[in-house]
């Protein structure tokens, strides 16, 4: 085609992926090609104006390494993340919510019922609950992932004071379903602001911040893994996330510890329980 204009090219660029290897690529880059165009047309986007959205996406580039993903960030704070994590939701499920970027594999293994308090400064909270179907029966054999930065608002990569895996661990949950350990109240953090992420947050008002919170992938056979994240009712960023991962149904309530409570743990009051049930969703 040699006559293109800004009225047909939309067109033109959506026929030319006429041949991709699926349906649903070709369906994709149809829907992408036309939004995209329909952007540009929209707010007569000027040379000058791509060129800026180009050299953000080049710093990007060379900012992410393998321990750091510029896009990713990139993806949170402009809700494209949580808006996917949205779309998966099923009915009875636990809503999903953000991987962020330090998750790690290979997280040590504790028993239900372990310590993760260790040498950390903080508030001591057990985190207990259960992990069910959608129709609320216990699930055997559960696995959970769960990690979270310390009370000074970093995650072990960050901060060399602290030793690798610090608040980091998995575990099984028991016959009933039945999950617990022992941790600290996390801190409010800063998203990297240091990049490209970071000049755009700024030049749009924005702050980094994101509310305290634990991360959870939770797994058992049969059913589809689940990413997500815990918040406190009393988080100052609760309604003001950098990368919008927090729901209403992840929102905790913290109880206050008895000496009961915490017997099983070696906890002895001031403690705080953290307490939610799971649900997992079946593939
Ligand atoms: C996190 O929760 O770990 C996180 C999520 C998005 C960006 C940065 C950190
Ligand atoms: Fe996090």
């Amino acid at each position: 085609m040699r006559n293109i204009t800004r009225d047909n090219i939309t067109q033109a660029v959506i026929g030319s992926f006429g041949g991709a290897e699926s349906e649903r690529l070709r369906f994709v880059l149809s829907r992408l090609i036309t939004h995209l165009h329909d952007f540009a047309r929209e707010v007569e986007l000027t040379p000058e104006e791509w060129k800026a959205g180009i050299d953000f996406l080049c710093r990007a580039g060379k900012i992410s390494d393998d321990a750091r993903n510029e896009f990713i960030l990139a993806s949170d704070i402009l809700g494209l993340s949580s808006l996917v994590d949205l779309l998966q939701g099923a009915a009875g499920a636990t809503e999903r919510s953000n991987l962020g970027p330090f998750h790690a594999e290979g997280s040590p293994a504790l028993p239900v019922g372990g310590d993760l308090i260790r040498s950390n400064d903080g508030e001591p909270v057990l985190v207990r609950g259960r992990v069910l179907d959608q129709a609320g029966a216990p699930i055997l054999g559960a696995q959970l992932d769960f990690w979270q930065a310390a009370a000074n608002g970093l995650y072990w990569q960050q901060d060399p004071q602290q030793p690798r895996y610090n608040l980091y661990g998995t575990l099984r949950a028991d016959a009933q379903g039945r999950y617990a350990f022992t941790t600290i109240r996390p801190a409010p953090y800063n998203v990297p602001y240091d990049g490209p992420v970071g000049d755009l947050l700024r030049a749009g008002g924005r702050h980094a911040w994101r509310p305290a919170h634990f991360h959870f992938i939770v797994a058992a056979d049969g059913y589809r893994p689940l990413t997500t994240e815990l918040y406190f009712d009393d988080d100052r960023y609760l309604d003001a996330d950098a990368v919008f991962g927090v729901r209403e149904s992840l929102v905790l309530a913290l109880g206050n510890g008895d000496a009961e409570d915490g017997r099983p743990y070696g906890l002895k009051p001031p403690f705080r329980v953290a307490q939610f049930d799971f649900r997992l969703d079946a593939e």
